[in-house]
Protein backbone atom coordinates (compact mmCIF):
# COMPACT_ATOMS: atom_id res chain seq x y z
CA UNK A 1 0.00 0.00 0.00
CA UNK A 2 1.21 3.24 -0.66
CA UNK A 3 1.83 5.75 2.28
CA UNK A 4 -0.73 8.25 1.19
CA UNK A 5 -2.97 5.94 1.76
CA UNK A 6 -1.50 4.85 5.22
CA UNK A 7 -2.14 6.69 8.80
CA UNK A 8 0.60 9.11 8.95
CA UNK A 9 3.24 7.46 11.82
CA UNK A 10 3.21 9.94 14.73
CA UNK A 11 5.79 12.40 15.36
CA UNK A 12 8.25 11.04 18.47
CA UNK A 13 9.43 13.11 21.13
CA UNK A 14 12.34 13.72 19.71
CA UNK A 15 10.82 14.87 16.29
CA UNK A 16 7.75 16.90 18.34
CA UNK A 17 10.71 19.03 19.55
CA UNK A 18 12.87 19.62 16.93
CA UNK A 19 10.12 20.49 14.67
CA UNK A 20 8.50 22.35 17.18
CA UNK A 21 11.46 24.55 17.50
CA UNK A 22 12.13 25.44 14.36
CA UNK A 23 8.85 26.89 14.24
CA UNK A 24 9.20 28.64 17.17
CA UNK A 25 13.18 29.97 15.98
CA UNK A 26 12.24 30.69 12.70
CA UNK A 27 8.54 32.57 13.80
CA UNK A 28 8.13 33.28 17.06
CA UNK A 29 5.52 30.55 17.77
CA UNK A 30 5.76 28.26 20.75
CA UNK A 31 3.54 25.28 20.31
CA UNK A 32 2.25 23.67 23.47
CA UNK A 33 2.43 19.66 23.83
CA UNK A 34 -1.85 19.49 22.84
CA UNK A 35 -0.80 21.46 20.01
CA UNK A 36 1.27 17.95 18.77
CA UNK A 37 -1.36 16.57 17.05
CA UNK A 38 -2.28 20.03 14.53
CA UNK A 39 1.47 19.95 13.80
CA UNK A 40 1.77 16.59 12.73
CA UNK A 41 -1.47 16.65 10.64
CA UNK A 42 -0.13 19.83 8.75
CA UNK A 43 3.80 18.67 8.30
CA UNK A 44 2.33 14.95 6.92
CA UNK A 45 -0.17 17.04 4.40
CA UNK A 46 2.53 18.57 3.36
CA UNK A 47 5.22 15.49 3.10
CA UNK A 48 2.07 13.85 1.47
CA UNK A 49 1.52 16.55 -1.44
CA UNK A 50 5.64 15.89 -2.16
CA UNK A 51 5.53 12.46 -1.57
CA UNK A 52 7.87 12.34 1.00
CA UNK A 53 6.92 9.63 4.12
CA UNK A 54 9.67 10.41 6.37
CA UNK A 55 9.97 13.19 9.02
CA UNK A 56 13.34 13.97 9.53
CA UNK A 57 14.52 13.66 5.62
CA UNK A 58 11.46 16.44 4.96
CA UNK A 59 13.41 18.31 7.94
CA UNK A 60 16.45 18.35 6.32
CA UNK A 61 14.63 19.09 3.15
CA UNK A 62 12.85 22.32 4.66
CA UNK A 63 16.37 23.45 6.61
CA UNK A 64 18.23 23.36 3.32
CA UNK A 65 19.38 26.13 1.84
CA UNK A 66 17.49 28.41 -0.72
CA UNK A 67 15.34 25.56 -2.01
CA UNK A 68 14.48 24.91 1.98
CA UNK A 69 13.87 28.55 1.98
CA UNK A 70 10.82 28.06 -0.76
CA UNK A 71 9.86 25.32 0.99
CA UNK A 72 9.29 27.06 4.84
CA UNK A 73 6.96 29.71 2.73
CA UNK A 74 4.90 26.83 1.50
CA UNK A 75 5.01 24.93 5.27
CA UNK A 76 4.47 28.47 7.51
CA UNK A 77 1.71 29.44 6.09
CA UNK A 78 0.35 25.96 6.87
CA UNK A 79 1.45 26.17 10.33
CA UNK A 80 0.20 29.87 11.49
CA UNK A 81 -3.77 30.65 12.35
CA UNK A 82 -4.74 32.96 9.97
CA UNK A 83 -8.27 33.73 11.95
CA UNK A 84 -9.68 37.25 10.86
CA UNK A 85 -12.69 39.00 10.23
CA UNK A 86 -13.72 42.75 9.60
CA UNK A 87 -14.32 45.08 12.65
CA UNK A 88 -12.92 41.98 14.96
CA UNK A 89 -12.62 43.71 18.49
CA UNK A 90 -14.80 46.79 17.92
CA UNK A 91 -13.59 48.99 21.58
CA UNK A 92 -10.01 48.90 19.71
CA UNK A 93 -10.97 49.91 16.13
CA UNK A 94 -13.17 52.36 17.92
CA UNK A 95 -10.16 53.72 19.86
CA UNK A 96 -8.13 54.25 16.84
CA UNK A 97 -11.31 56.01 15.53
CA UNK A 98 -11.60 58.58 18.26
CA UNK A 99 -8.03 59.25 18.51
CA UNK A 100 -7.89 60.34 14.72
CA UNK A 101 -10.93 61.93 15.56
CA UNK A 102 -9.61 64.10 18.62
CA UNK A 103 -6.68 65.19 16.28
CA UNK A 104 -8.94 66.23 13.30
CA UNK A 105 -10.89 68.56 16.22
CA UNK A 106 -7.81 69.90 17.35
CA UNK A 107 -6.14 70.68 14.65
CA UNK A 108 -3.03 68.61 16.17
CA UNK A 109 -2.54 66.31 13.06
CA UNK A 110 0.69 67.12 11.32
CA UNK A 111 1.61 65.37 7.93
CA UNK A 112 -0.15 62.08 7.10
CA UNK A 113 -1.66 59.83 9.43
CA UNK A 114 0.02 56.39 9.46
CA UNK A 115 -1.38 52.96 10.53
CA UNK A 116 0.62 49.95 11.11
CA UNK A 117 -1.47 46.86 10.80
CA UNK A 118 1.36 43.67 12.21
CA UNK A 119 0.14 40.47 11.39
CA UNK A 120 -2.37 41.71 8.82
CA UNK A 121 -3.71 37.74 7.71
CA UNK A 122 -6.05 38.07 4.84
CA UNK A 123 -6.16 42.06 5.06
CA UNK A 124 -9.60 42.65 6.98
CA UNK A 125 -7.89 44.26 9.45
CA UNK A 126 -5.71 47.04 7.30
CA UNK A 127 -8.95 47.56 5.79
CA UNK A 128 -11.01 47.80 8.73
CA UNK A 129 -8.61 50.60 9.60
CA UNK A 130 -8.52 52.40 6.23
CA UNK A 131 -12.42 52.63 6.72
CA UNK A 132 -12.19 54.12 9.94
CA UNK A 133 -9.58 56.60 8.54
CA UNK A 134 -11.43 57.55 5.46
CA UNK A 135 -14.97 57.86 7.89
CA UNK A 136 -12.81 60.57 9.80
CA UNK A 137 -11.17 62.26 6.58
CA UNK A 138 -14.94 62.33 5.13
CA UNK A 139 -16.52 63.78 8.53
CA UNK A 140 -14.56 66.21 8.67
CA UNK A 141 -14.43 67.30 4.95
CA UNK A 142 -10.44 66.87 4.63
CA UNK A 143 -8.93 64.88 1.97
CA UNK A 144 -8.00 61.77 3.42
CA UNK A 145 -4.15 61.69 3.82
CA UNK A 146 -3.54 58.65 5.52
CA UNK A 147 -1.38 55.32 4.91
CA UNK A 148 -2.09 51.85 6.21
CA UNK A 149 1.02 49.17 6.11
CA UNK A 150 -0.06 45.70 6.23
CA UNK A 151 2.59 43.23 7.20
CA UNK A 152 2.09 39.06 7.82
CA UNK A 153 4.59 36.01 7.23
CA UNK A 154 1.92 34.12 5.65
CA UNK A 155 2.14 34.81 1.66
CA UNK A 156 -0.81 32.88 0.75
CA UNK A 157 -2.62 35.70 3.70
CA UNK A 158 -1.43 38.32 1.86
CA UNK A 159 -2.52 36.96 -1.68
CA UNK A 160 -5.50 37.60 -0.45
CA UNK A 161 -5.51 40.42 1.33
CA UNK A 162 -3.84 42.11 -2.34
CA UNK A 163 -6.85 40.47 -4.23
CA UNK A 164 -9.16 42.38 -1.94
CA UNK A 165 -12.07 39.88 -2.84
CA UNK A 166 -13.73 38.17 0.23
CA UNK A 167 -16.72 35.69 0.03
CA UNK A 168 -20.18 36.79 1.32
CA UNK A 169 -19.83 35.48 4.55
CA UNK A 170 -16.65 37.57 5.80
CA UNK A 171 -19.53 40.73 4.76
CA UNK A 172 -22.61 39.55 5.82
CA UNK A 173 -21.97 40.81 9.86
CA UNK A 174 -21.27 44.32 8.16
CA UNK A 175 -23.50 47.39 8.80
CA UNK A 176 -25.21 47.34 5.69
CA UNK A 177 -24.31 50.85 4.48
CA UNK A 178 -20.64 50.03 5.71
CA UNK A 179 -20.96 46.79 3.36
CA UNK A 180 -22.68 49.57 0.82
CA UNK A 181 -19.85 52.13 0.97
CA UNK A 182 -17.09 49.95 0.55
CA UNK A 183 -17.81 46.93 -1.20
CA UNK A 184 -18.87 46.19 -4.95
CA UNK A 185 -20.75 42.76 -5.32
CA UNK A 186 -19.47 40.84 -8.36
CA UNK A 187 -21.15 38.73 -10.71
CA UNK A 188 -19.72 35.57 -9.03
CA UNK A 189 -21.41 36.85 -5.21
CA UNK A 190 -18.10 37.44 -3.60
CA UNK A 191 -17.15 41.03 -2.53
CA UNK A 192 -14.77 43.78 -3.77
CA UNK A 193 -13.06 46.18 -1.72
CA UNK A 194 -13.39 49.68 -2.67
CA UNK A 195 -10.40 50.84 -5.39
CA UNK A 196 -9.75 53.45 -3.55
CA UNK A 197 -9.53 52.62 -0.43
CA UNK A 198 -7.45 49.29 -1.52
CA UNK A 199 -4.56 51.48 -2.59
CA UNK A 200 -4.55 53.21 0.94
CA UNK A 201 -2.97 50.07 1.72
CA UNK A 202 0.28 48.65 1.23
CA UNK A 203 0.78 44.98 2.19
CA UNK A 204 4.29 43.60 2.37
CA UNK A 205 5.38 40.29 3.84
CA UNK A 206 7.33 40.49 6.90
CA UNK A 207 8.28 38.69 10.16
CA UNK A 208 7.94 40.38 13.28
CA UNK A 209 11.31 38.79 14.36
CA UNK A 210 12.82 40.81 12.41
CA UNK A 211 11.28 44.03 13.48
CA UNK A 212 14.33 45.90 14.04
CA UNK A 213 15.26 45.23 10.37
CA UNK A 214 12.53 47.09 9.03
CA UNK A 215 13.33 50.04 8.13
CA UNK A 216 10.19 52.84 7.25
CA UNK A 217 8.33 55.95 8.84
CA UNK A 218 7.54 56.32 12.22
CA UNK A 219 3.60 55.38 12.82
CA UNK A 220 0.84 57.27 14.58
CA UNK A 221 -0.66 53.86 15.10
CA UNK A 222 0.56 50.34 15.85
CA UNK A 223 -1.91 47.88 15.20
CA UNK A 224 -0.96 44.57 16.54
CA UNK A 225 -3.67 42.18 17.78
CA UNK A 226 -4.22 37.92 17.96
CA UNK A 227 -0.43 37.31 17.09
CA UNK A 228 1.46 38.20 20.20
CA UNK A 229 -0.40 35.44 22.06
CA UNK A 230 1.43 32.97 20.11
CA UNK A 231 4.72 34.00 21.78
CA UNK A 232 6.31 33.40 24.79
CA UNK A 233 6.42 36.29 27.37
CA UNK A 234 9.97 37.74 26.88
CA UNK A 235 9.62 37.64 23.19
CA UNK A 236 5.91 39.96 23.12
CA UNK A 237 7.95 42.64 25.51
CA UNK A 238 10.79 42.50 23.17
CA UNK A 239 8.57 43.35 20.18
CA UNK A 240 6.43 45.45 22.19
CA UNK A 241 9.67 47.07 23.55
CA UNK A 242 11.17 47.77 19.47
CA UNK A 243 7.24 49.18 18.18
CA UNK A 244 7.98 51.59 20.67
CA UNK A 245 11.12 52.82 18.09
CA UNK A 246 8.70 52.55 15.32
CA UNK A 247 6.25 55.53 16.62
CA UNK A 248 5.51 59.36 16.36
CA UNK A 249 5.64 61.17 19.48
CA UNK A 250 2.15 60.79 20.73
CA UNK A 251 1.80 57.41 18.72
CA UNK A 252 -0.12 54.58 20.26
CA UNK A 253 -0.12 51.10 20.43
CA UNK A 254 -2.93 48.83 20.18
CA UNK A 255 -2.56 45.18 21.23
CA UNK A 256 -5.40 42.40 22.07
CA UNK A 257 -6.48 42.61 25.40
CA UNK A 258 -4.69 40.91 28.13
CA UNK A 259 -2.02 39.99 24.89
CA UNK A 260 0.68 41.50 27.15
CA UNK A 261 0.95 41.65 30.94
CA UNK A 262 3.68 42.97 33.39
CA UNK A 263 4.76 45.34 30.32
CA UNK A 264 5.65 48.88 30.57
CA UNK A 265 8.18 51.15 28.75
CA UNK A 266 9.89 54.69 30.21
CA UNK A 267 8.26 56.38 27.07
CA UNK A 268 4.99 55.00 27.39
CA UNK A 269 1.66 55.40 29.16
CA UNK A 270 -1.13 53.17 29.24
CA UNK A 271 -4.57 54.71 27.83
CA UNK A 272 -7.09 54.83 30.63
CA UNK A 273 -9.48 52.61 28.73
CA UNK A 274 -11.10 49.81 30.35
CA UNK A 275 -11.46 46.98 27.24
CA UNK A 276 -8.67 48.11 24.82
CA UNK A 277 -5.00 47.78 25.57
CA UNK A 278 -3.30 50.54 24.24
CA UNK A 279 -0.25 52.85 25.21
CA UNK A 280 0.81 55.94 24.41
CA UNK A 281 4.28 57.25 23.38
CA UNK A 282 4.98 60.45 25.21
CA UNK A 283 5.21 63.70 23.24
CA UNK A 284 9.04 63.83 22.80
CA UNK A 285 10.36 67.05 25.46
C1 LIG B 1 -4.79 35.06 14.18
S1 LIG B 1 -4.16 36.02 12.85
C2 LIG B 1 -4.60 37.64 13.40
C3 LIG B 1 -5.04 38.52 12.26
C4 LIG B 1 -5.48 39.93 12.70
N1 LIG B 1 -4.42 40.65 13.32
C5 LIG B 1 -6.66 39.86 13.62
O1 LIG B 1 -6.52 40.12 14.83
O2 LIG B 1 -7.75 39.52 13.17
C6 LIG B 1 -2.39 35.95 13.19
C7 LIG B 1 -1.56 36.36 12.00
O3 LIG B 1 -0.21 36.54 12.42
C8 LIG B 1 0.64 36.05 11.41
N2 LIG B 1 1.96 35.72 11.99
C9 LIG B 1 2.30 34.67 12.78
N3 LIG B 1 3.59 34.71 13.10
C10 LIG B 1 4.09 35.82 12.51
C11 LIG B 1 5.37 36.41 12.48
N4 LIG B 1 6.42 35.87 13.12
N5 LIG B 1 5.53 37.55 11.77
C12 LIG B 1 4.50 38.12 11.11
N6 LIG B 1 3.26 37.60 11.10
C13 LIG B 1 3.05 36.47 11.80
C14 LIG B 1 -0.08 34.83 10.85
O4 LIG B 1 0.36 34.51 9.56
C15 LIG B 1 -1.53 35.30 10.90
O5 LIG B 1 -1.94 35.84 9.68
Amino acid sequence: MIWSLQAAPDLTDKQFAQWSKLLEDRAGICLSDQQRVFLQTQVTMRMRELGQTDYSQYYNRVVDGVSGMIEWAVLIDRLVVKETSFFRHRPSIDFVRGYLQNQINNKTLKGSFDIWSVGCSSGEEPYTLSMVLNDCFSLAQLDPYYGVIATDISRAALGIARSGVYPQRKVEMLEPHVRQRYFKQLENGRYQIDPELKQRVCFNHANVLNINEMPGIDQNVIFCQNLLIYFRRWLRHEIMNAFVDHLKPGGVLVVGLGEVVDWSHPDMVRAPVDDVQAYIRKAAV
